[in-house]
């Protein structure tokens, strides 16, 4: 998988500079070309000299050649990567890279990059734990960048904890990982929905729900970091997407989804329902606002809104793959399985508001799979970009034993 793939390795200031060695001579094994790219702190840690011989090619660190003048550009580099790598990445440089500092070759590089960006962070406990870190992280992981988390173990101030950089091997399977990834959607169309929907209840209010967005905008990427064309169907969220082969729709209430959706499904392969889709709405929205009457309640009637999973599932052909989600807060496998079975799933996502870090609004989710064959697969709590990651499996797997 990482043959003839061109790979920018960038390198910083820490101790585990001297893991970045392994990691060359690996990508090289495997037929990977390497460029490396250090700042000044760096090479502190580990020549230049013994980095351009394990790759075969000059280390970059300045913006010019100090010896002919030679501008290195950062923009051809970015453009000619496959994926870039930066490893080890001190809380320095995760810093920078979070918020543009653009003060040296590297982190230059990586802003001109077009190609997916892996971080393995590496750093002391206390330093990896900050929440400055951790924020930086997260704002690296919403630009789409995929963090390689550290392990924990002796670091460098004899302390134990979380911060050791991931040994060579797992970073490069990673790697390895990540490109055989991308083609086990290619060429394939995949909807999605994501996000609550709001019904109007007048022109300032609305009933709505607490997702995200965040379980749906992941699948979005996990799907086209797999080589599909997604069209995501959005409820109001504010999240961004990232990568160039997402189509964002945007819809308000579950009627419009519901269109979105019917006008999108047959084009497509499979679609994944990850949106928490109102199941009401009122009958007569209020023109305008309503005001508070002095006393006496305030009478709502509501009606059902469609089923967008059931009517995708009515008019689903042998060759479409429909997944959808169970949000459950008892009877939880009953209760999926139901809805699997009343929606001509062919499998559901299994998620429980009684598991602590699942569900709305965090960043991780646990969930089961349920086969419409009965088989069901239960993980641990995971990042809701692992997550997706294992939902897109079941779905290729599913696709291409179609074909
Ligand atoms: O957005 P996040 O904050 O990241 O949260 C993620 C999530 C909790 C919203 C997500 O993981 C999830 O569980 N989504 C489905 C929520 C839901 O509405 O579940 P449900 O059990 O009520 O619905 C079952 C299935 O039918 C779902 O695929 C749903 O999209 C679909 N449905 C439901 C009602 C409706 N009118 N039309 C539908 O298509």
């Amino acid at each position: 998988m990482l043959k003839g793939k061109h790979i920018i390795l960038g390198i910083t200031g820490s101790i585990a500079a001297y893991k970045a060695a392994y990691i060359i001579r690996g990508l090289v094994k495997k037929g990977a070309e390497v460029q490396v790219v250090i700042t000044p702190s760096g090479k502190e840690f580990i020549t230049p000299i013994t980095l351009s011989a394990l790759s075969s090619n000059p280390v970059i660190s300045d913006f010019f050649s100090n010896r002919d003048g030679t501008w290195h550009s950062h923009v051809d580099l970015g453009l000619w990567a496959d994926a870039m790598l930066v490893a080890p990445a001190t809380a320095s440089t995760i810093g920078k890279m979070a918020n543009g500092i653009a003060d040296n070759m590297l982190v230059t590089t990586y802003l001109s990059c077009k190609a997916p960006v892996f971080v393995a962070p590496a750093m002391d406990l206390d330093m990896f734990a900050h929440p400055t870190t951790q924020q930086n992280l997260e704002r690296l992981r919403s630009f789409g960048n995929q963090i390689i988390e550290p392990a924990t173990g002796e670091l460098a101030s004899h302390l134990v904890g979380k911060g050791r950089m991931e040994e060579p091997d797992k970073i490069i399977a990673v790697l390895e990982d990540f490109f055989e990834r991308g083609t086990l959607l290619k060429g394939r169309k995949v909807l999605i929905t994501a996000g609550p929907t709001y019904e109007k209840i007048d022109p300032v209010r609305f009933i709505g729900n607490y997702s995200s967005g965040k379980m749906g905008f992941a699948l979005a990427e996990a799907c086209a970091v797999s080589g599909a064309e997604v069209a995501l169907v959005t409820g109001p969220v504010s999240l961004q997407i990232h990568h160039p082969n997402i189509r964002r729709v945007d819809v308000e209430s579950a009627a419009e989804m519901h269109q979105a959706c019917q006008e999108i499904f047959p084009t497509v392969d499979a679609a994944i329902l990850c949106a928490a889709v109102a199941d009401y709405r009122l009958d007569n929205p209020a023109k305008e606002k309503i005001k508070r009457e002095k006393s006496g309640d305030l009478l709502l009637h509501l009606i059902p809104n469609p089923d967008i999973a059931a009517s995708l599932g009515k008019v689903k052909k042998d060759n479409q793959v429909l997944v959808g989600f169970a949000l459950e807060t008892n009877d939880e496998f009953q209760h999926a399985a139901e809805k699997m079975e009343r929606k001509n799933l062919d499998f559901i996502v299994l998620n429980s508001l009684r598991d602590t870090g699942a569900g709305f609004r965090c960043n991780t989710n646990k969930v089961s799979i349920l086969m419409k064959n009965g088989e069901r697969t239960d993980y641990p709590l995971k990042s809701k970009q692992e997550v997706a990651d294992d939902i897109v499996k079941q779905l290729g797997s599913i696709l291409n034993a179609r074909i």
